[in-house]
């Protein structure tokens, strides 16, 4: 969590600065700061809440200066306030960081700079950095970049930091370790960073995604230095970024979780573009390829996820044990890393992220790597740190995800892990000719199909209308829309504040059904399929209670239209890909209801979109 953008060159910092702050607000927004250096001067705005109210506060200040450093936070270590906020200054006041991570040890570093007579102002771990920084520099005279290592040698943890001091006023130092920072490299011999290149791009294409334990010094009108932790000298590889800076913008909708909403169609397609062909019956995930014999002789394959992209591995766990006959086990990546699994060098690990950067679900494959596993990643952003340790992996290609709920990401997530169900399945012979190509067809008219979904957005707007004033919810499914119930469930407790559960239709009777009254809206997938009578004799079981059934059915369904309050049709497809379909309507829900409750649908309040701290 956390965002950060830093500017050095000929152009003004402050705005260039402020817009990428903007675009990092996604990864929290409990408060925002900016620090600049003009005339040898250093000076810092920092302000409670978000990037605008820091615009704001900061309004009629003298904000020229052509370098400078910003942050948006998302608090771990101390309160969302302005005193907290970053960057911040060392004790005299000049030097300026912004950060990233945690610094775990932090505690004793300030103990020790504590008996040495230094007195801080905040509560952050990040403030201790910079002292210890200043401190160095006092007792050794070396110059900024120096100290900054030197500190970076005494610190356990997680960290991407940018340091100025207004006594070395033309340079930045950058360094990170498991948190990310991109360097862009500007056409006037002027740099950029930023925790993702999406403050970059509208700069320039030519961007440096550091890796671990890197030391970066960037001076305007020289090239930029690289340096280990060990003060190896490193040469940096440039990369040409293929984003472009129109999928970053809203493009006319309310806000970007609708724009994903509606971006489902060609994402799906973009997801399994060039990876499969109905009429001549293949499926192939370049990147995995020479890992699949492999996959098929693993003891088992098991999955590693959080929050959403959770889900979409207990699709994949259905898809991969019913095609390919692969037995999965699905974990938290933050159960799996503290539980000393059993795991060893027949097993496969595979993490799916959108971001590639959740703290967990690296940590998770890093004890799988060490313990001897083939780890793999699923992700949606490319030269994330997930993509670059895993042994080979699929990307998502979702596009960017703005919104901190996850939308088009998931069901990207779950066409990739259909994509790789379908390879392993046709390659060990556990799936018919005939079923297969049946499969790849319908998966190609899943973008279609996904498209007629969006269009009943009035009807589902209706129906939102008459809950959004529930103060609880159940969603329930049975297979594979058992993990369409969580998500569904996710969605309205992310960004409605609307307390809501998702279980197995079945289990509902076990207890959940001792909520059940009339104020009590329950969505249930409901779709034709192996479970369908015994789902309709749930939603039976529940307006015996009177409770309020929303039923996601199969167009032209009879049965459960006649009991149900309210249905959503969605195109026939084959049992495999109605998650693909299914979860569309429950976003839509989700996203009207809060729209309704006057929440903020893109920035939930207490989250972030990337969530790189345990
Ligand atoms: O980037 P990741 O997919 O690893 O993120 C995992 C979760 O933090 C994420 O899915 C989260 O649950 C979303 N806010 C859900 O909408």
């Amino acid at each position: 969590m956390c965002g950060i953008v830093a500017y050095v060159g000929t152009k003004e910092a402050y705005p260039i600065i402020i817009k990428g702050l903007k675009r990092l607000e996604y990864r929290g927004y409990d408060s925002a700061g900016v620090a600049l250096i003009r005339n040898n001067e250093l000076q810092s705005f920092k302000k409670q809440g978000k990037v605008s109210n820091l615009e704001e506060f900061a309004s009629d200040a003298d904000t020229s200066g052509s370098i400078g450093i910003g942050h948006t936070r998302w608090a771990t270590h101390g309160a969302p306030n302005d005193t907290n906020a970053h960057p911040h200054g060392s004790e005299s006041g000049d030097i300026a960081i912004i950060h990233n991570g945690i610094i775990e040890n932090y505690d004793s570093i300030k103990q020790e700079l504590l008996r040495k007579g230094y007195t801080f102002k905040s509560d952050t771990d990040t403030e201790v950095l910079c002292y210890l920084i200043e401190d160095i520099q006092k007792n050794t005279g070396v110059k900024l970049g120096e100290s900054v290592r030197l500190a970076l040698q005494q610190v356990h943890g997680a960290y991407a930091i940018v340091v100025m001091s207004k006594n070395e006023p033309d340079k930045l130092i950058a360094a990170r370790k498991s948190s990310p920072l991109v360097v862009g490299i500007g056409h006037d011999g002027d740099f950029y960073l930023a925790s993702d290149a999406t403050p970059i791009v509208e700069y320039t294409k030519k961007v440096v995604y550091m890796e671990d334990e890197e030391i970066a010094l960037l001076r305007p009108g020289e090239d930029m230095k690289l340096y280990s932790i060990d003060d190896v000298e490193k040469t940096p590889y440039v990369q040409e970024l293929e984003m472009n800076l129109e999928v970053l913008e809203k493009g006319g909708y309310d806000h970007f979780m609708l724009k994903e909403i509606h971006e489902q169609p060609r994402s799906i397609e973009d997801c399994f573009r060039g990876r499969l062909n109905a009429t001549d019956a293949w499926v192939s995930l370049g990147g995995i390829k020479d890992y699949e014999q492999k996959m098929m002789n693993a003891n088992r394959i098991i999955m590693v996820a959080c929050g959403t992209s959770w889900h979409a591995c207990l699709v994949g766990e259905y898809l991969f044990e019913d095609l390919a006959r692969i037995n999965v086990e699905v974990e938290y990546a933050s159960e799996f890393r503290y539980r000393n699994p059993i795991i060893d060098e027949n097993d496969i690990v595979i993490a799916v992220s959108q971001s590639g950067e959740t703290a967990d679900t690296l940590a998770a494959l890093e004890l799988a790597k060490s313990k001897g596993a083939t780890i793999l990643g699923v992700c949606n952003v490319v030269g994330s740190s997930i993509s670059r340790i895993t042994d080979a992996g699929s990307y998502t290609h979702a596009g960017p995800e703005i919104g901190v709920a996850s939308t088009k990401a998931f069901t990207a997530q779950v066409t990739v892990l259909t994509l790789m169900a379908l390879s392993l399945a046709k390659k060990k012979g556990t799936v018919s000719d005939s079923k297969f190509r049946n499969l790849i067809s319908e998966l190609e008219a899943i973008p279609a199909k996904v498209q007629r979904v969006l269009e009943k957005n009035s009807k589902i707007e209706y129906i939102s209308e008459q809950y959004k004033d529930a103060d609880n919810a159940l969603y329930l499914g049975r297979g594979s829309s058992f993990p369409v119930a969580l998500e569904g469930a996710l969605k309205l407790k992310e960004i409605s504040y609307i307390h809501a559960e998702g279980y197995p239709a079945a289990e509902m009777k076990h207890g959940p059904i001792a909520l059940i009254d009339e104020a009590m809206p329950v969505f249930v997938i409901a779709t034709k399929g192996t479970s369908y009578e015994k789902v309709v004799s749930n939603i039976q079981e529940v307006k015996a209670r009177k409770g309020k059934i929303i039923a996601i059915v199969t167009e032209g369904d009879e049965q459960v239209t006649a009991i149900a309050d309210h249905v959503i049709e969605i195109p026939e497809t084959d049992e495999h890909l109605v998650p693909l379909l299914a979860t569309i309507p429950l976003q839509l829900l989700s996203y009207h209801i809060a729209v309704m409750r006057e929440c903020n649908v893109d920035q939930p309040r207490n989250l972030a979109k990337s969530v790189t701290v345990e």
